[in-house]
């Protein structure tokens, strides 16, 4: 059976954070909750002229800098955080970017889990198409109510992955183990620009569901706990993916992991989020891009496990073989350079920026330019977003 997977894989996200000490501050609480009780430390904010399809297309860019444009004949954009009722943000996208117009391109939805949904269907249709290539790309904004149980959860970024036959990167299994199930854990109705939680609700969901893919997965393969190199989670906050980590362990039949198994099998893909916050699509992708930029080992011929949870809920278990030299083609010293020189808001900063989210009086508006990515959204005529590069 030919071997299909990620190709490149390539992440991006906003250059302005806040430190969750200064929202622990300002809310009255210790910051020991969301460094330690939460395990999240900053959270990136996308300024007035960025938004998912400036995120999508600064990190497909890079990728598309290394091949030939004309080969990309499918492009699938995954969000919850969609800008038009009717027009995918592909579209956009796609222009953005100069693909091809021989290219089908469109969006797609299931909360966190859309850019796995295009992930797979892109391995399908690369099936059928072995000598073309899929871009599959997750780009969100996490936003809760202001003062909500999930303020210090959110957070924003875009991860974009080119899927192609004799992948140089992660080779994905042909197995998978997957649950739907019609749940309100998590959801934002159309009139609202926050999501609405149920939030232990929603982390009993996704641990419940965990299983059952698993369970499914691991009769599909044969394979065992011990088989993985590293495990690759959905990552709303990190602190997640120890409590998922743990059940998982014990539905194996394994002891409770030790601190320095914890590290070994999931910290590295801990770090980007860590410092990001949830990244909805994309952040089991991200998960990923931390773990092979920071993992000290060579994970090459090993397999990694990664499970998908979009609330609501759509879940999947399901791994991929690391092939040689897979370390030759990471965007590892981009995605530092751009973590390390992103810039801190003060919190009056935070709740500005919050506030002014995207003009909704049907309006013309230019937007001030702030540090962005390769693309910027300049504003707003005719009811239309205008966007354009950054020169
Ligand atoms: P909360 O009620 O504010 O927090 O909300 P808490 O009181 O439960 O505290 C959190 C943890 O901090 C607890 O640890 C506390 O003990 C600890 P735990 O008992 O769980 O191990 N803690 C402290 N630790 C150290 N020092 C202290 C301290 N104080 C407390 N001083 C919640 C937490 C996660 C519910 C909230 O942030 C939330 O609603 N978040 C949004 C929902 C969410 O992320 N759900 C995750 C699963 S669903 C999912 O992943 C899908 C999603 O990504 C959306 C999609 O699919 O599109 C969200």
């Amino acid at each position: 059976m030919m071997n299909i997977g990620i190709d490149l894989i390539s992440f991006y996200t906003p250059q302005y954070f806040l430190d969750l000490k200064t929202l622990a501050e300002a809310r009255g609480v210790d910051p020991n909750k969301f460094y330690t009780g939460i395990g999240q430390e900053k959270m990136g904010l996308p300024p007035p002229d960025e938004d998912i399809v400036t995120m999508a297309a600064s990190a497909a860019l890079p990728i598309l800098e290394k091949i030939d444009l004309k080969d990309v004949e499918l492009l699938m954009l995954g969000t919850e955080s969609g800008i038009d009722q009717s027009k995918a943000a592909a579209m956009f996208a796609h222009s953005l970017l100069k693909l091809p117009t021989r290219c089908r391109a469109f969006e797609l939805k299931e909360a966190c889990y859309a850019a796995t949904a295009g992930l797979q269907m892109a391995i399908a249709w690369i099936e059928r198409n072995p000598t073309k290539k899929a871009l599959v790309i997750g780009s969100d904004v996490a936003r809760y109510d202001l003062r909500s149980p999930g303020e210090p959860t959110q957070g924003a970024g875009a991860v974009a992955m080119l899927v192609a036959a004799n992948p140089r990167i992660l080779a994905i299994d042909p197995e998978s183990g997957y649950h739907a199930e019609d749940v309100m854990d998590f959801w934002r109705p159309n009139y609202r620009d926050e999501a609405l939680v149920d939030g232990k609700y929603s982390m009993l969901v996704y641990i419940s569901s965990m299983l059952d893919a698993w369970k499914q997965y691991k009769v599909l393969s044969g394979r065992k706990f011990e088989d993985f190199a590293a495990f690759c989670y959905h990552l709303p906050f990190t602190k997640m993916a120890e409590k998922a980590h743990t059940k998982l362990a014990k539905e194996a039949g394994r002891p409770h992991p030790s601190p320095a198994e914890l590290q070994k099998q999931i910290g590295s893909s801990l770090i980007y989020n860590r410092i990001t916050g949830n990244t909805y699509a994309a952040s089991l992708y991200e998960g990923l891009n931390s773990l092979l930029d920071n993992t000290a080992d060579d994970l090459a011929g090993r397999r990694i496990a990664m499970f998908s949870y979009g609330s609501g809920c759509m879940a999947e278990f399901f791994s991929g073989v690391l092939q040689t030299g897979y370390q030759q083609h990471l965007f590892s010293a981009k995605h530092h350079i751009l973590l390390d020189n992103r810039a801190e808001l003060s919190y009056q900063q935070y709740e500005d920026i919050f506030q002014l989210a995207f003009p909704t009086d049907g309006g013309d508006h230019m937007f001030a330019q702030y540090r962005t990515g390769p693309f910027r959204m300049s504003g707003v005529k005719d009811h239309k977003r205008l966007y354009e590069k950054v020169k």
